[in-house]
């Protein structure tokens, strides 16, 4: 988008591990900022759109199958041998809004059928208007303890930049510098809306879905408008969703060992988005000293709210 490319390039720009623009308060990655931006002013939702949010590295690939199998699980019964999920990328089956921008994409959305799942790490504050006002679509948050992010940020950048520090990527979630940062921010903007509008939008924790999938995958689909039925749960089909969508299922099928994500920054390698799946890695990368500084700022920053 050469016009969102010339406002970009206005920015103030820092030199992280993606390069950072920082817009109305968030450090945008360079690459992706005029696509978000298109998105934002571009984009039309429907009433039935449902928009998959999070912060990045906090489960975006998981709650992408999720919310796939439940939506679509009429066309596609989640037990079925040839489920899309079993063939495709998460990634593949619900679009990147940065990616489709940047790329002139956009004509795609409008072939997609309703009710249609699309997904960015566009901050609440700067998502589409016409979302936000209550055109009537919904929007599904995922977060997670910041310290396992910092992990799985640290994993998944090295696969771009193997000379990457771990304390390098800590000291940038400290300094709120990294994509889409300041985290804080990011965790924020969501849980103030889901706060004042929780039938338009859904906080969901990653830590939480790991403990009781099953009950989220209820929550999720209903919030969706798509709750499962009496006979639906007779037959085991929240069990089914569950299970396909399993960080073990997941990381064995084929489409996931192998392959890039298609028009991604630097193709990222499909295998990229399934390294442990679990909670409390961290206290393998960092002493209780990094841990107690990044947990004093972010319940300073989140005190009263996700954080009670
Ligand atoms: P780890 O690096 O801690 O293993 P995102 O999808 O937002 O990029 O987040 C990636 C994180 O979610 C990675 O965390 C990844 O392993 C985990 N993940 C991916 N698929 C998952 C699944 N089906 N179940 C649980 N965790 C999953």
């Amino acid at each position: 988008e050469e016009e969102f490319g010339d406002l970009v390039v206005a920015l103030p720009r820092k030199e992280q591990f993606l390069v950072g623009r920082l817009y109305k308060g968030f450090w945008l990655p360079e690459y992706f900022a005029p696509g978000m931006l298109a998105f934002q002013r571009r984009f039309t939702p429907r009433p039935d759109d449902v928009v998959l949010t999070s912060y990045p590295k906090c489960g975006t690939t998981w709650l992408k199958a999720l919310a796939f199998a439940a939506m679509a699980r009429d066309a596609y019964p989640p037990a079925a041998a040839d489920h899309p999920l079993r063939r495709l990328n998460p990634h593949a089956c619900i679009p990147f809004m940065e990616d489709i921008f940047i790329e002139r994409r956009e004509a795609m959305l409008d072939g997609l059928p309703s009710p249609r799942l699309i997904n960015t790490h566009t901050p609440y504050s700067l998502l589409p208007e016409k979302v936000t006002t209550g055109g009537g679509c919904k929007v599904v948050y995922i977060c997670r303890d910041p310290k396992d992010m910092v992990v799985s940020l640290y994993h998944f950048i090295r696969r771009l930049q193997p000379d990457l520090s771990f304390v390098d990527t800590f000291e940038s979630v400290l300094d709120g510098t990294v994509p889409y940062g300041p985290m804080w921010d990011h965790i924020l903007g969501y849980w103030h809306a889901s706060v004042m509008h929780p039938d338009r939008v859904l906080f969901l924790k990653y830590e939480d879905l790991l403990q009781n999938t099953g009950e989220h995958v209820r929550k999720l689909a209903e919030f969706m408008g798509r709750p499962f039925s009496a006979a639906e749960e007779t037959e085991g089909t929240v069990a089914s969703v569950v299970e396909l969508c399993s960080f073990n299922k997941m990381k064995n099928f084929e489409a996931n060992k192998t392959g890039t994500t298609e028009g991604n920054y630097n193709s990222m390698a499909h295998d990229a988005f399934f390294r442990k799946g679990v909670t409390g890695d961290w206290v393998n990368h960092m002493s209780s000293e990094m841990a107690s500084r990044l947990d004093e700022i972010f319940h300073d920053k989140l005190r009263g709210t996700v954080l009670t």
